[in-house]
């Protein structure tokens, strides 16, 4: 039998998992190799890691985009290996990916209305989703006529972040939500993931920032090639030298004990 990690030991059922996963591109491009992650329930989980490392695979393996060779994902207590993305969306579970999802052509508010495809029969909770999109980020409502290619990334990514939360998810997957963001925004974004477990988001949160991903995060999993290379609460991870060492060196910034 593994021996589970003291941080997981009687640990609550997570949000999300990937329970020993393997996954390849294009069938034989391996690229995760028995990974497993906890999304943890009422959290905000960070994975960090160098460039390559298969952040952003594991991420599309949580969501259904890409299907494990072997291993499965949950959500909650329940097995959804194999399942469409779309049907994530039913499981509670949004995302917004690395590379900019927006439709460039369209407005702030048209980009909102589209989120809503899924319940676009129900007049009243679109324009209710609507305003409480407007309501999280006034920003947006200002703007709600403008082209969503002519915001700054910044902004754009604060619309992404709308457009998800407008599915009202009770997980979301975050790929990196500040890369080439201004500072002042990227504070700003901070600040709201950091906001969102208190309602009833758990959080993943993938970041080339290990500063502020350690800072917002309550878990923290470190990916090397695939694989899992070291995983904890940021407790664990201000306790242990060897891990505060590690990510010390790495980053050069050192976790508070
Ligand atoms: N569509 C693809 N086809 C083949 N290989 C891919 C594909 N996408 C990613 N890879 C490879 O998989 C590995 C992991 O990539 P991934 O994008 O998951 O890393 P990452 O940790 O998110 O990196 P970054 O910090 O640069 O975003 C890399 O070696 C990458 O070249
Ligand atoms: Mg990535």
């Amino acid at each position: 039998m593994a021996i589970e990690p003291i941080s997981t030991l009687h640990a609550p059922m997570p949000a999300m998992a990937l329970h020993n996963v393997d996954v390849a591109y294009h069938g034989d491009i391996r690229i995760l190799q028995d990974l497993s992650l906890r999304v943890e329930q009422g959290g905000i989980t960070g994975v960090i890691g160098p460039n390559g490392a298969g952040k952003s695979t594991a991420l599309r393996t949580l969501f259904g985009l890409l299907k494990p060779a072997k291993g499965d994902v949950y959500v909650g207590g329940k097995c959804v290996t194999g399942i469409a993305p779309w049907s994530f969306i039913s499981h509670g579970v949004a995302m917004v990916p690395q590379s900019r999802s927006l439709f460039n052509e369209l407005n702030v508010d048209d980009n909102l209305r589209l989120a809503c495809w899924t319940f676009r029969g129900d007049k009243v909770r679109v324009e209710q989703a609507l305003e409480r999109a407007y309501s999280r980020f006034p920003m947006l409502k200002d703007k709600r006529n403008q082209m969503a290619g002519a915001m700054s990334g910044g902004q754009q990514r604060f619309l992404e972040l709308g457009r998800a939360l407008v599915l009202d998810p009770k997980v979301l997957l975050l790929d990196e939500p500040t890369a080439m963001v201004a500072p002042r925004l990227s504070a700003e974004i901070y600040d709201f993931i950091a906001g969102l477990p208190a309602q009833g988001i758990s959080v993943l949160l993938i970041d080339q920032n290990v500063r502020q991903c350690v800072r917002v995060s309550t878990h923290v999993y470190v990916l090397e090639l695939g694989r899992n290379k070291v995983s904890g609460s940021v407790q664990d991870f201000a306790q242990d030298h060897t891990l505060r060492d590690l990510i010390a060196q790495w980053v050069d910034y050192k976790i508070d004990s």
